[in-house]
């Protein structure tokens, strides 16, 4: 029963040190905004904020969290940082199905937390690892870009 502070609230959840934080998220703390894609770490879709690091929380089991921030996308506008990503992906329109959302919007925060002026490299190598079957990849770009510009 892994002790973790989920958005700012100090939770214990109910669950096996192994299982995945994805799991526990969504089927154990209720938190569905976070979502599955492929399980191995290869799509991003599942992407949550540890400690402000962008991880995979498909391929990360609760005790490798233990007694760190964990921030999902239920809770990523209790900073300005997160209020300025999802007002940008809302000024652009970004998401088409939505389905990667989340994920993509947990790594661009993440992103501009550490680097608040990303050139397009930095964002293409911060973003990388996160798939977008629409293809919203030029928006999301743009929208990072715009968030950057807003807490300038
Ligand atoms: S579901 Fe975790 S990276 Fe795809
Ligand atoms: S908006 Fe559909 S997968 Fe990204």
């Amino acid at each position: 029963m892994p002790a973790l502070n989920i958005n700012g609230n100090d939770t214990a959840l109910d669950a096996p040190d192994e299982m995945p934080l994805l799991w526990a998220l969504r089927d154990v703390a209720n938190l569905t905004g976070t979502k599955y894609g492929c399980g191995m770490a290869l799509c991003g879709a599942c992407t949550v904020q540890a400690d402000g690091v962008a991880i995979r929380s498909c391929v990360t089991p609760l005790a490798a969290v233990a007694g760190k921030k964990i921030t999902t996308i239920e809770g990523v506008d209790a900073d300005r940082v997160g209020q300025a990503v999802q007002a940008a992906w809302r000024k652009l329109d970004v998401a088409q199905c939505g389905y990667c959302q989340s994920g993509q919007i947990m790594s661009a925060a993440a992103l501009l937390a550490q680097n608040p002026q990303p050139t397009d490299a930095d964002i293409d190598n911060a973003m990388s690892g996160n798939v977008c079957r629409c293809a919203t990849y030029v928006r999301i770009r743009a929208a990072i870009h715009e968030a950057a510009r807003a807490l300038a």
